[in-house]
């Protein structure tokens, strides 16, 4: 099921994002924390526990939970993004693994291995066409008593134009094509990959996916920040952005812990 287009796109910017002041790979190779306090809160004592990252880019997120003491695995279907991550790893000393695989596959792809933790970041589902799937997928990588934990764009953010709050798209919309040079990172990047196939999941869709794989739902966030500047407008507040004053506040983020019963 894997999109060539969206591999191509995500292939060309590893190099752009590893180089870029957004990702600050220098900071984070000093010890920046990349993870969130409401993150770390939601999670728990990672230490000690085997966690899988899916879409993992080039590994900044896994590595930081490899730093509070998770044993990890990151997947990612960009080569590239792979190849970084696991350079970073061995730069900074850290012990991960780091598999080249679609999320789909992963359970083939980890050798069939369980988790006590599946954690997915920012910018991962609307990849994938199939959120059915991919919570089946979820629910065969834990192990009983284990916990998915996620932190994802809120989809109802994304019915908004990308210059201002004007609503411009379907809520209930699934896939669409874009096309789009640049990177969240360097919007002015010179890239020739620039076509994308995404797909919307309404906040329905994803708990109805989850519950349907059989897991509890434990937790659901709505938050007022965004960890992008996903418009111009918006003010950086420390590592995320924020509405200015005047503009009344959205749920830009949702974070959703679930966990799979034991018998
Ligand atoms: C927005 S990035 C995730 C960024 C991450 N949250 C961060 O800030 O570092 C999305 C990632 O999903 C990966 N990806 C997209 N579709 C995929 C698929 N079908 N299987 C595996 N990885 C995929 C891309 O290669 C990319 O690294």
């Amino acid at each position: 099921m894997t999109s060539d287009l969206n591999r191509e796109f995500w292939d060309e910017r590893v190099p752009i994002h590893t180089a870029s002041d957004f990702y600050d790979v220098e900071g984070f190779k000093a010890g920046r924390e990349r993870l969130q306090s409401f993150e770390l809160e939601d999670l728990g004592d990672v230490s000690g526990r085997s966690l899988v990252h899916l879409q993992c880019h080039f590994g900044l997120d896994t590595l930081s939970l490899a730093r509070h003491g998770a044993r990890v695995t990151g997947l990612d279907f960009s080569a590239p993004a792979i190849e970084a991550a696991r350079k970073l790893a061995a730069e900074i000393g850290v012990e991960a693994d780091f598999v080249c695989a679609d999320v789909y596959e992963a359970p083939e792809a980890l050798g069939g291995r369980s988790f006590d933790i599946v954690y997915v970041n920012i910018g991962a589902v609307n990849w994938l066409p199939d959120i059915r799937r991919w919570a089946q997928v979820v629910g065969a990588l834990l192990s009983p008593g284990g916990i998915l934990y996620m932190k994802e764009v809120h989809p109802f953010s994304w019915v908004f134009g990308d210059k201002d709050l004007t609503v411009e798209h379907d809520y209930f919309a699934h896939g669409s094509e874009y096309e789009e040079a640049g990177t969240y990172t360097d919007p002015d990047a010179e890239t020739v990959h620039n076509r994308t196939e995404e797909w919307q999941h309404p906040l329905g869709d994803v708990l109805n996916a989850v519950i349907g794989a059989g897991l509890t739902i434990e937790l659901l966030g709505e938050h007022d920040h965004q960890a992008f500047p996903q418009w111009a407008f918006m003010v950086r507040d420390g590592s995320v952005y924020r509405m200015p004053e005047g503009i009344p506040r959205l749920p830009l983020m949702y974070t959703l812990r679930a966990r799979k019963p034991s018998p």
